[in-house]
């Protein structure tokens, strides 16, 4: 309640510490591991009543867990939705989602500028099963309106993309998507919500790879599928429930204990990717070529100021050609070559010959990445350490 005796919801920080909170008859502070398969019944008939949904209890990991439950409520809460299913992997929630809205004969248009695995299910899963799928310019509200065929029933993005950091005014695409009665799907990975939440800006379904910032500490896989509680439950729980996509409980209770420190940690990658950023623009050996939502000269800055809260954790720059970007990887010191976004660590990856290497070359071109494109995955260090090390090894190329 404020002073005015107004019942008012918490804060971000808040709401991702306290959301759920509760505790077993142990009385414990910090939410319990329930490190459990299955759970008992008193009775058979106990059994047979939960099965048929007459009584309410867990029965089986796979379908509800306790800690897993948690971490649900949590993510829910922060993206402001009514629901959320967790999921292994971001990429089980990817592929979750496809398969528990799409048949045969459906038509889905997806960003160009998307995760090099979603392309791949796309290009083949999609494909075996019959699914139709047109490519779009990330950015241009009008191509997605032109790509609709009379049996679309999806739109999937990310905004800010991996790795170009594209972005698109996703009140105009869920305009189109919402006129058209399509479902509108983005993966929110590289803001989390605490920088943007797409279902207040006319989104039905946020897809998350929590292996990224909301574990923040490069220790587990997880995923999650957020939107209403009628549509997750009428469509993606069940598939979950029954193919086993389902996020373990280990990692639930890690992910919990990131989620804690999310907001922290967000605040500290923003502020130093914004140095980064600035740093390397204003760098002789790179001409410009930096990319990041945050930088004054970035073409879509109007639009990240409107739809995020900050600008996000990865900077990329461009360095002419795959032979200078691995140079100066291989230069680096401090900064870790790896697969992996939104550690505490500051990461570096080639996207043209890693996540997106098994798209083709045209491909990779149409959604921006050159050969010469780096990516940093700005962590928590000392910013003036980061800057350093980026700064030497670009004095060897
Ligand atoms: C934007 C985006 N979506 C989805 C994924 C897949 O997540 P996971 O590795 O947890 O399966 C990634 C992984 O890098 C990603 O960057």
């Amino acid at each position: 309640m404020d002073s005015s005796g107004t019942k008012r919801s918490y804060g971000f920080a808040t709401t991702a510490l306290h959301t759920g909170r509760g505790s077993t008859q142990e009385r414990e502070n910090s939410p319990a591991l329930f490190l459990t398969s299955s759970f008992q019944f008193e009775n058979a008939e106990q059994a047979r009543a939960v099965f048929a949904g007459e009584e309410e209890g867990n029965i089986y990991s796979r379908f509800t867990n306790p800690t897993v439950a948690l971490f649900e409520q949590r993510v829910a809460a922060l993206e402001n939705a009514e629901y959320a299913v967790a999921t292994a992997t971001g990429m089980a929630a990817v592929t979750t989602t496809f398969m528990s809205f799409l048949s045969t004969g459906d038509h889905v248009v997806l960003s160009r500028s998307v995760f090099g695995s979603t392309i791949n299910i796309a290009k083949t899963v999609l494909a075996r099963m019959g699914i139709g799928v047109t490519y779009v310019q990330l950015s241009d509200p009008k191509a997605w309106e032109a790509a609709v065929t009379p049996a679309t029933k999806m739109f999937l993005l990310e905004t800010p993309a991996n790795p170009t950091l594209e972005m698109v005014d996703l009140v105009a695409v869920a305009q189109v998507a919402k006129s058209r009665g399509i479902l509108l799907v983005v993966d929110n990975v590289f803001c989390t919500p605490c920088l943007q939440r797409p279902l207040e800006l006319g989104a039905d379904v946020v897809i998350h790879s929590a292996t990224k910032y909301m574990d923040g500490q490069g220790r587990v896989l997880g995923g999650a599928v957020v939107g209403g509680k009628k549509l997750l439950m009428d469509h993606v729980y069940p598939f979950m429930r029954n193919t086993g996509a389902s996020l373990s409980p280990f990692n639930a209770w890690v992910l919990l204990k990131g989620l804690e420190t999310l907001s922290l940690r967000m605040e500290k990658h923003c502020d130093n990717a914004e140095k980064v950023a600035a740093f390397l623009s204003a760098h002789s050996q790179l001409n410009g070529a930096v990319h990041y939502p945050g930088l004054p000269n970035h073409p879509q800055r109007e639009l990240a100021e409107r739809q995020m809260r900050r600008f996000g954790g990865v900077v990329c720059l461009d360095l002419g050609s795959m032979e200078r970007a691995h140079r100066f990887m291989d230069g680096l010191n401090l900064v870790i070559i790896t697969a992996n976004l939104g550690d505490s660590r500051t990461l570096t990856t080639h996207p043209a010959t890693t996540t997106h290497a098994k798209l083709t070359q045209a491909e990779r071109l149409s959604a921006g990445i050159t050969d010469g494109l780096v990516r940093l995955s700005i962590g928590l260090e000392d910013v003036e350490d980061i800057l350093m090390d980026l700064d030497q090894a670009l004095a060897q190329l």
